[in-house]
């Protein structure tokens, strides 16, 4: 993602998420050294982005989505194969993310490359909604063909 992304990736997440960042997070992203923030083109347009950290050997999932008009199409899947090469560039071991639990699409997605419920943060959201860490061991897998 380049500064002049930030308004496509903004819209996504904001019209998908139930919570989103607040303003300015993901241009913040950028001057990051740990943070990326990657985006999936078609026809030259945003359909999605995922941003993720790279810490140790860890990376954390913090964000990923894709417009609501491409979705079940493969755009989250390219961006793990995309995560999956980051991560093995830097030797990373593991990967975390949170998850709210009743996104059953986002969990499906995740148990798909091998993540595993680690842990319930219960009343975690501001609306009561818990969250579940949920932890993948890297290579992960990648059971969607
Ligand atoms: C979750 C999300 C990112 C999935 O993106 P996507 O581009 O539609 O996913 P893909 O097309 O790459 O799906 C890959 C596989 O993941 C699984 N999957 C994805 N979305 C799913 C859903 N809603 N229900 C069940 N399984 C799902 C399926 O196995 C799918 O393969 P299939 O379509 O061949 O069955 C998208 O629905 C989204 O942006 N949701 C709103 C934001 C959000 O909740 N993000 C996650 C929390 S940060």
């Amino acid at each position: 993602m380049v500064a002049a992304d930030v308004a496509a990736v903004e819209a996504i997440e904001r019209d998908g998420f139930i919570n989103p960042y607040p303003p300015n997070t993901f241009m913040a992203q950028l001057a990051l050294p740990h943070a990326r923030v990657t985006v999936a083109e078609r026809a030259g347009t945003i359909v999605g982005f995922c941003n993720y950290w790279l810490l140790a050997d860890e990376l954390q999932l913090l964000a990923i989505g894709t417009h609501r008009g491409h979705r079940r199409t493969g755009v989250a899947q390219a961006l793990f194969a995309h995560m999956g090469q980051a991560a093995a560039a830097v030797g990373a071991a593991t990967a975390l993310l949170e998850v709210r639990a009743d996104n059953h699409g986002a969990i499906a997605l995740y148990q798909r490359y091998g993540f595993v419920e680690l842990a319930v943060r219960r009343g975690y959201y501001s609306d009561g909604q818990d969250a579940v860490v949920m932890k993948a061991v890297l290579p992960w897998l990648d059971n969607v063909t």
